[in-house]
Formats: C-alpha cells, sequence, structure tokens
C-alpha cells in the first residue's frame, strides 16, 4: 500500500484492502477515490474489493490444496450473501455452504453448481429439504435426528450426507458465535450421532460421506480448530471431514488472528495425524473471506459535544452494521479526505438506541456534517444482518477495480419498504 501519511494515519489506512493508497490527501480503494464512490452511489454503501475477494479466495484454494491435495474451499456464504459473490466464488473454484433456502436460490442465482454446495441449518424446514435434494445439493450436513427422520422419508435418490458433530470445544469468542460447546444448539450429541450413524448405515438413498465440525466465529487462534479435530477424529475413519469455518479478520490493529497460511498449517498439521490419508477435508471459512475486503462509506450528519463527550453521528449505523451491538465488534474508522489522526470522538449511527454506536472512541481529524467517512473490515455479517430499523434503506453493494466502481446491488427504495403490503 503506497501511504502518504504520518506513521499514527498509516494505522487505520493499513486495515483497508492492500490496494488502499491515499492520494493527494484522499483515500482510494480498487483505484476510486472513496469519496467519489461516496457522491456516485450515495451513503451508506457497502465497498467491495473486487480483487481482493479473488485474490483471498485463491489465497485460500491453493493453499489448501497444497498442503492436503484431496480438499475443497465452501465459503460461508452467510458471511456475504449476495448473488454476485456467488458468482466471483464459483469462477475461483470455490463451493458455497448455504444455510437455508434463500442462500441455496441465490447460489444457484450465481451459477454455481449445486455438487459444489453444502446444506447446513439446524432447524430446515421440508421445503429446503425437498428443493435441495431436487436440485442435487451435493452435500446435505444433517444437525439432528428430527432432521434426519425427515430426510429419510424425503430423499427419493442417492444423497450424500455429513453429519454434524458437537464437539464439546469452547472457543474463545463471544458467547454467541460460539458454536462447539457441550449444550449447543448445533450438532448431534455422542448419543444422537451414534444412532444417526447406525439409522444411515442402513438406508437405501442416504450414504454417509463423513463429519462436520464447526466451533465458531473470529476466532484469533489455531488451538480451537485442533481441538475439534482432536475430537472427530476418534469417531472412526470416513472419506470427508468439513472442518468448518471460524478463522477471525483484523478488524483494528489489536486483532493478530493467524494468517490463511497458519490456519491451514494448524489444519493440516493436526490432520496429518489424526485423519486417514486418503480423505478428503472442507474447509468453510466466511468471516476471514470478506471481512476485510470490504468499507463501509457513511456521511457525517452532525457533530456535537455533551457533558464529557463529543459525537459524530452518521447516517447509517445498527441498520447496517449489527456486529457492534450484538457481539460487541470494535471496528475502526476514517475521514476518507483526512486520513487518521484527529480529536476523539464516539462514533454513532442514526437509530433510536444509544447502543447504536459504532465506536467508543475513534480519532477523527476535524469532522464535520457533509464529509464521508469509511469503516473498514466490514465485509462480513454486515450487510447479512441489515435491516429495515427506523425506514432505513439497506444500502447498495459496491464493486471497485482498477478505477472502475460498478453496482452489484442497487440501494432499497422507499417503494421497496412498501412493497410487501397487502392493499386493504
Ligand atoms: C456451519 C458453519 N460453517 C462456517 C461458518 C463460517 O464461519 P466464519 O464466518 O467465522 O468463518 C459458520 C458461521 O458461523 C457456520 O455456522
Amino acid at each position: 500500500m503506497t501511504c502518504e501519511t504520518t506513521s499514527d494515519r498509516a494505522g487505520v489506512a493499513g486495515l483497508f484492502p492492500p490496494s488502499a493508497a491515499v492520494v493527494g490527501g484522499r483515500l482510494e480503494v480498487g483505484g476510486c477515490a472513496l469519496s467519489d464512490v461516496a457522491e456516485r452511489f450515495g451513503t451508506p454503501t457497502l465497498v467491495l474489493d473486487e480483487a481482493a475477494l479473488r485474490a483471498r479466495a485463491r489465497r485460500y484454494v491453493d493453499g489448501l490444496a497444497r498442503r492436503w491435495p484431496a480438499s475443497r474451499v465452501v465459503w460461508a456464504s452467510k458471511s456475504l450473501p449476495v448473488t454476485a459473490i456467488y458468482r466471483l466464488m464459483g469462477e475461483e473454484g470455490l463451493g458455497a455452504d448455504v444455510a437455508g433456502g434463500g442462500e441455496l436460490e441465490m447460489a444457484l442465482a450465481g451459477a454455481m453448481d449445486p455438487a459444489n454446495l453444502v446444506l447446513h441449518g439446524n432447524a430446515k424446514t421440508d421445503a429446503e429439504l425437498t428443493r435441495a435434494l431436487a436440485v442435487g445439493v451435493g452435500l446435505i450436513v444433517v444437525d439432528n435426528l428430527d432432521e434426519l427422520d425427515r430426510l429419510e422419508r424425503l430423499a427419493r435418490g442417492p444423497q450424500a450426507v455429513l453429519l454434524r458433530v458437537t464437539p464439546g470445544v469452547e472457543a474463545a469468542t463471544h458467547e454467541a458465535i460460539a458454536t462447539g460447546h457441550v449444550d449447543s444448539k448445533f450438532g448431534l450429541s455422542p448419543r444422537d450421532l451414534a444412532e444417526a450413524r447406525r439409522r444411515l448405515a442402513g438406508h437405501r438413498h442416504l450414504r454417509l460421506e463423513g463429519l462436520h465440525v464447526h466451533v465458531g466465529s473470529q476466532i484469533t487462534s489455531t488451538a480451537p480448530f485442533v481441538a475439534a479435530l482432536e475430537a472427530i477424529a476418534p469417531l472412526g475413519d470416513f472419506p470427508v471431514y468439513d472442518l468448518g469455518g471460524g478463522l477471525g479478520a483484523r478488524y483494528t490493529d489489536a486483532d493478530q488472528p493467524p494468517s490463511v497460511e497458519e490456519y491451514l498449517d494448524a489444519l493440516t498439521g493436526a490432520a496429518r495425524t489424526l485423519l486417514p490419508a486418503g480423505a478428503t477435508m472442507l474447509i468453510e471459512p466466511g468471516r476471514s473471506m470478506v471481512a476485510e475486503a470490504a468499507c463501509t462509506l457513511y456521511r457525517v450528519v452532525g457533530v456535537k459535544r455533551q457533558a464529557t463527550r463529543r459525537f459524530v453521528a452518521v447516517d447509517g449505523g445498527m441498520a447496517d452494521n449489527l456486529e457492534v451491538s450484538l457481539y460487541g465488534q470494535r471496528f475502526a474508522a476514517t475521514l476518507v479526505d483526512r486520513v487518521g489522526g484527529g480529536d476523539t470522538y464516539a462514533l454513532v449511527g442514526r437509530h433510536c438506541e444509544s447502543g447504536d454506536q459504532l465506536i467508543d472512541a475513534v480519532a477523527l481529524d476535524a469532522p464535520a456534517p457533509g464529509d464521508v467517512l469509511a469503516v473498514p473490515v466490514t465485509g462480513a455479517y454486515c450487510l447479512t444482518m441489515a435491516n429495515n430499523y427506523n425506514g432505513a434503506l439497506r444500502p447498495p453493494v459496491v464493486f471497485v477495480r482498477d478505477g472502475d466502481a460498478r453496482a452489484v446491488v442497487r440501494r432499497e427504495t422507499y417503494a421497496d419498504l412498501l412493497a410487501r403490503d397487502v392493499p386493504a
């Protein structure tokens, strides 16, 4: 990255995708000045560096294949369910983890090969299972015995399945995004797993291919991934092991998650001693695939001083980024035309809750109404959970690359908000 900035300014600029540069004092990503992108597409807008996204996808696919040739990378599409990104991931040779019928339809609309899709969910409906069977989804991951009952009934032809194991692994992350602990709502307990295996052994259409495990999200050490492998390895030899996702992203300078390569080294290193040599390994990265390729642009609406704090209020907030209020996720921010530095402000949104705060304390350089502000590392789970709080319009998604900016999802309109009303 080329930054004409002081070292303290390099801090926040370094959280943007590798193509980011400060040129003539203006922050650019993918060769596009972010203030121009804001002017053209409005705010809030989710901006994605297409080259960074493709590079990360290839880094995962090539890195895993080098270490474990019988492998597949299955992007956890819940992290950023956008048709254009399903298409991009398919073009880069990835499959997708789809949790539910909506993600399945978007993956199909994005021309993904159904054989490369993995269906997840702890409460899949009959309609979702029927659709997945009909389109030929590659793997259905069975979460519980009730689901297995229904799948046994619905399957009319050969279908490969995995069993999701509750490994009893505590990952150090926010409790809402930990999934592998004993008593988790996800997966089969050891007793139910034994019964599922017995039943699948005798089923005419369903073929047990292997096991699935996922211990949580925003995990910043490799130990829980290795612990999950250690938990499932003694359960028997299978052709396929899907080790889920979970690797953390670097949201602020304080975060030091393992690199993709360190993560893959840890997984495949442990697998070499724990799994059958010929087994196929799947991984399902979501957050670490997409988070760092994006930023969200806002416009400053107001600046005010209260008794002890100064506030900058922007034209978005918890309607486009629930990560803060749900999980306490910490973000950084900068004005795009005065990068880094300045006095400390609380960065707040426009929604009717005091909890609608994007950052409790961030340095901003003389913010004023009309300034464009960027929050980096918003690629994962922000658009996913975007909502219409206070009638907010869900933001557009804009790809930037080589100086070109193009919308792949348009902004919602007020007409969209009214579109589902049933006339009296
Ligand atoms: C089954 C499964 N796989 C993969 C993921 C992706 O996790 P992450 O986005 O943390 O990589 C999730 C998300 O929680 C998940 O539930």
